[in-house]
């Protein structure tokens, strides 16, 4: 059988093996790495992965040659955790940020997430479109071929709907394939503030039209001090799970609720931020197999404290990295800078890093069985990097490592 494609002279390739389940614990650090290694593809998948020459037999007058020059390469970068579609942006909050003012406190006022929402329900669908198409571009140039993307700037279903079809229209056109998530319990809309039962309600109300509209397989809560109790969001996901929703929890950001405890009591896929989880809840994760998704660019960026990766990974908790790109917390959509500080701040080896954005990131959208690994039978697709080892990319930082980026297949950034 001719291959379709076949990449020789790769210095380091890291294949994460055959990614059958997430990594935990000291397993993310078990990454074999091949030297002067090829893959094989044929159909938008891998077909045979390994070190030296590929066999003859796979070369005919159609195969494509692709010389990786002795440099890394990499599955492509999967990132679980994004706020892509939103409209408008934030940076009139930014010299109140700088000025220390925290990040409840602006929300609580009115704006952050709600400055947000008025944008988005103001924007068009032609807006929306075009601003997380471009974010989408700048994603896939650092290398991201799958990326979650969260609903949530609507508060009304109208506008929750609004934001999931730009999604569900981006994915059909788009190179980069989105997981869509309904996260309708994002803050609470002022006009509901007497009355929270009645918005718990109308969110509810709201699963089975995005069920039948088929827009969104995860749902999400922020799950915080002052926006969603632990109470409420056990309400809002096991109705969810009810529908067949899998589901997700921005929980324990900022205060210690027992969103990591409770993410494992749900059986959730992640729990997302987990900057101030409790040792307990990361043991009930660890034994739930609830992934641990890491936002360090958040933590960057609010200038607080970071999540405890270490400790997370030293119990046996499979952890994953992600952006949180959204216009509050984290207007960034480089992955490779969440990678750079998941060493440099996180103190995760460049190995446990690139687990955590390739085989644990596609399990905590439940992609784990496509993507997630340069092994046979999963998609093609992988970014070649333009470093000379897999360290380089954490260890010089703060810029776009990627050269060329493939989906399922073909060549989609050169
Ligand atoms: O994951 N923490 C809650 N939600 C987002 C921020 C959204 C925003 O500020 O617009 C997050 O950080
Ligand atoms: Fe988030």
């Amino acid at each position: 059988m001719y291959a379709d494609l076949i990449v020789k002279n790769i210095g380091n390739l890291i294949t994460m093996g055959e990614g059958k389940k997430p990594r935990v614990g000291k397993e993310m650090n078990e990454v074999e790495i091949i030297k002067d290694g090829y893959i094989v593809i044929k159909d938008g998948k891998f077909l045979e992965v390994g070190s030296g020459e590929a066999d003859k037999k796979y070369i005919g007058g159609s195969t494509l040659i692709k010389d990786a020059m002795g440099l890394t390469v990499t599955p492509g970068l999967i990132d679980p955790h994004t706020h892509l579609v939103h409209g408008g942006s934030r940076e009139n909050e930014f010299s109140k940020k700088l000025d220390g003012v925290p990040y409840m406190d602006i929300l609580k006022a009115g704006g952050g997430i709600l400055s947000t929402v008025n944008s988005t329900k103001q924007a068009s669908f032609e807006e929306l479109y075009k601003k997380a198409k471009k974010s989408l571009d700048i994603m896939l140039s650092f290398g991201v071929t799958t990326a979650e993307a969260k609903s949530g700037y609507g508060l009304d279903l109208e506008t929750e709907l609004k934001q999931l079809e730009v999604a569900k229209k981006l994915n059909e056109d788009h190179p980069v394939d989105l997981v869509s998530t309904y996260l309708g319990a994002h803050a609470m809309p002022p006009e509901y503030r007497d009355d929270r039962d009645k918005f718990i309600d109308e969110i509810i109300k709201a699963l089975p039209v995005v069920k039948e509209k088929k827009l969104a397989e995860f749902c999400d809560v922020f799950c915080e001090e002052g926006v969603f109790s632990i109470e409420e969001t056990r309400k809002i996901l096991n109705a969810a799970k009810e529908l067949g929703f899998k589901v997700k929890i921005h929980a324990d950001e900022i205060a210690t609720l027992g969103g990591a405890e409770l993410s494992a009591e749900l059986g959730a896929f992640s729990a997302d931020h987990l900057m101030a989880a409790s040792e307990k809840g990361m043991d009930d994760m660890a034994k739930a197999g609830v992934i641990a998704d890491i936002l360090p660019t958040t933590s960057f960026n609010l200038n607080k404290d970071y999540a405890r990766a270490r400790l997370m990974i030293e119990k046996g908790v499979a952890v994953a990295l992600s952006t949180d790109y959204n216009p509050g917390s984290s207007p960034t959509e480089n992955l490779q800078l969440a990678m750079q500080l998941g060493s440099l701040k996180l103190r995760m080896t460049p190995k446990e890093v690139i687990t955590a954005v390739t085989v644990n990131s596609a399990y905590s959208v439940d992609r784990g069985k496509e993507i997630g690994s340069i092994s046979k039978g999963k998609r093609a697709d992988f970014v070649i990097f333009d470093t000379p080892n897999l360290e380089y990319i954490m260890y010089h930082f703060g810029i776009n490592h990627t050269k060329d980026v493939y989906k399922n297949g073909v060549q989609v950034v050169e």
